[in-house]
């Protein structure tokens, strides 16, 4: 299982996540990057791999393995910048 984030404190708002990965990220109302789909579904893996290698800020990590039930860093998806 793949689990993708967007480091809040990396993003500057490029897009390209958005663009080449369109199925599990997009830019939020104040123009930072989001993840969508948590996991990523199987069929858009490379497409993300490909949204990790573009990021020009480094901003997106990939994660392998189950999601955490509770208090992990996993679960948030969100960016505090659009709070
Ligand atoms: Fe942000 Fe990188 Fe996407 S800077 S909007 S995570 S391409």
């Amino acid at each position: 299982m793949m689990r993708a984030t967007i480091d809040a404190a990396r993003c500057q708002g490029h897009g390209r996540c958005a663009m080449l990965a369109p199925d599990v990220f997009d830019i939020d109302d104040d123009g930072w990057g989001t993840v969508l789909v948590d996991p990523v579904p199987a069929t858009a893996e490379p497409d993300v791999r490909e949204a990790v290698l573009n990021c020009p800020e480094s901003a997106i990590a990939l994660l392998q393995g189950p999601i955490r039930s509770a208090g992990g860093a996993w679960m948030s998806t969100g960016n505090p910048k659009s709070e």
